[in-house]
């Protein structure tokens, strides 16, 4: 038998619990019509400890489960699998859940000792003919698009290797990379407490990786995520400073450090380490950024960002908010402005428009709790930003119930931008049951054109893409 899970622990409540099943539903019941221009599968990766976790165990920190939804000629059929880590390995060898959490009292089972923590838990993105599940801190892992089934740690034909810890280890990289529309490259990055700090990843439209080096940063910073254009990769480093001085506090080796600021490294994409050139702007911390693009010579990039330190602690935490930063890359210097007071987050573009100039966002947001920290429960729509006409305007959903990120499907390969249908995996508060609603951005505030209903709760996940029939390109 194996242990219960805590009865306590926030992240194992509600619709933060893990579903414990791998299912197969070939056929879901659909409230409306599936468009038929509807044609692939959308994916979506996502915390569900197998076993009942350590203490103080965090959402970030639960093994990833892939929810795939296959859409095809006006069906839906749904599938949920765990990545097959060697971490989710190991536990399902000892029965166990050995891996713990962040905090004080989240002493390591040493059962845990010499296995990968690479949860594989974060985002799922298909690229050169591959489904890939990423994490926060190292390669990903390859899953069969159709049945999930997962093939093993992707490598990159043996390339995904760099010198740290004192030998040849596997190589960082974050879960937030950039796919360029046009070149179909993969532009991603690794950060890292120990040297080195930050890394630089190019994955080419073939699946070759083409560039990967380390670059000098203030200091080892939290990052989470970065900013791509067309030119440049730029890499926010926050003031949350990896110090593993302070882990007997606090039991996180992170201090929040507002006087250091924020430094924004701006390096050209063709470029060399010794070409990133550096931006000074005031503390604050961002998890998701939306996009950018250069217009002459300014780098302009919206993401959302809170005044205070990551995971939304402390007095005066403040929720999320979208805003612009503007970078002058001729005479130096940041502006920001803010462009919503209403909480939002997890917001995602058209991917056709990708570090180019752009209109439209969609993303997760709070039109009845302005005050809420940024927990899933309180985004209560899916906002659409017009970046054109500076309007918002809000897909509310029911009786409180909750979003999960947004994903853009375009209605054609040459629909105008932000022209096609938004799906969410909404969480049923008082049914305590999910489903998939596909919106019609042409009647963005109306009734979904379609719900696809799940008999079920899907847990609160991360992020998630679409891989169009075929597969072929993006
Ligand atoms: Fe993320």
């Amino acid at each position: 038998m194996s242990d219960p899970f805590s009865t306590n622990n926030p992240y194992l409540q509600g619709n933060f619990a893990p579903w414990l099943e791998e299912e197969d539903h070939p056929d879901l019941p659909v409230k409306g019509e599936l468009p038929e221009t509807l044609r692939g599968s959308y994916y979506r990766n996502g915390s569900n400890p197998p076993y009942a976790p350590g203490a103080n165990y965090h959402w970030f920190f639960g093994d990833g489960m892939i929810q795939a939804f296959h859409f095809d000629e006006g069906r839906c059929s749904h599938l949920n699998r765990w990545v097959r880590t060697e971490r989710y390995e190991a536990q399902r060898k000892y029965e166990a859940g050995i891996f713990g959490g962040i905090g004080p009292e989240a002493s390591p089972d040493p059962r845990a000792e010499g296995h990968s923590p690479n949860a594989s838990n974060t985002h799922v993105l298909w690229h050169a003919g591959r489904l890939l599940s990423l994490w926060e801190a190292g390669p990903p892992y390859e899953v069969d698009p159709i049945t999930l089934e997962t093939r093993g740690i992707h490598d990159y034909g043996g390339a995904f290797y760099r010198e740290r810890f004192g030998g040849r280890n596997p190589d960082i990289m974050t879960a937030h990379p950039k796919i360029d529309p046009d070149t179909g490259e993969w532009i991603g990055f690794g950060y890292s407490p120990l040297e080195p700090w930050l890394v630089y990843h190019a994955v080419g439209r073939d699946g070759a990786l083409t560039r990967s080096f380390e670059l000098e940063a203030p200091f080892p910073s939290m990052m989470h995520d970065f900013i791509v254009s067309a030119d440049y990769a730029v890499f926010p480093i926050f003031p949350a400073v990896f110090d593993f001085g302070v882990m007997a506090d606090t039991g996180l080796p992170l201090s929040w450090e507002p006087e250091r600021g924020t430094h924004v490294g701006v390096l050209p994409r063709d470029g060399t380490a010794e070409d990133m050139v550096w931006f000074d702007h005031e503390a604050c911390y961002c998890f998701h950024t939306v996009n950018a693009h250069v217009e002459g010579s300014k780098l302009i990039a919206e993401l959302f960002t809170t005044p205070g330190a990551p995971l939304y602690q402390g007095p005066g935490a403040q929720p999320p908010r979208l805003k612009r930063w503007t970078l002058d890359l001729e005479k130096g210097g940041l502006k920001q402005e803010d462009l919503d007071d209403a909480p939002a987050e997890f917001g995602v573009i058209d991917p056709r428009h990708a570090g180019k100039a752009y209109r439209h966002i969609f993303t997760m947001g709070s039109v009845d709790y302005p005050n809420m920290k940024g927990q899933p429960e309180g985004f209560d729509s899916i906002f659409h930003y017009d970046l054109k006409t500076g309007r918002r305007e809000a897909h509310r959903l029911p009786n409180g119930d909750c979003a999960g990120e947004p994903c853009f499907v375009p209605r054609s390969r040459d629909a105008e931008e932000g022209d096609g249908h938004v799906l969410s995996i909404v969480y049923r508060r008082d049914e305590n049951r999910s489903d998939l609603i596909v919106v019609d951005t042409q009647d963005f505030t109306g009734e979904p054109a379609a719900i696809v209903q799940m008999p079920h709760r899907i847990p609160f996940g991360f992020h998630g893409s679409w891989r169009p029939a075929g597969g072929a390109g993006r």
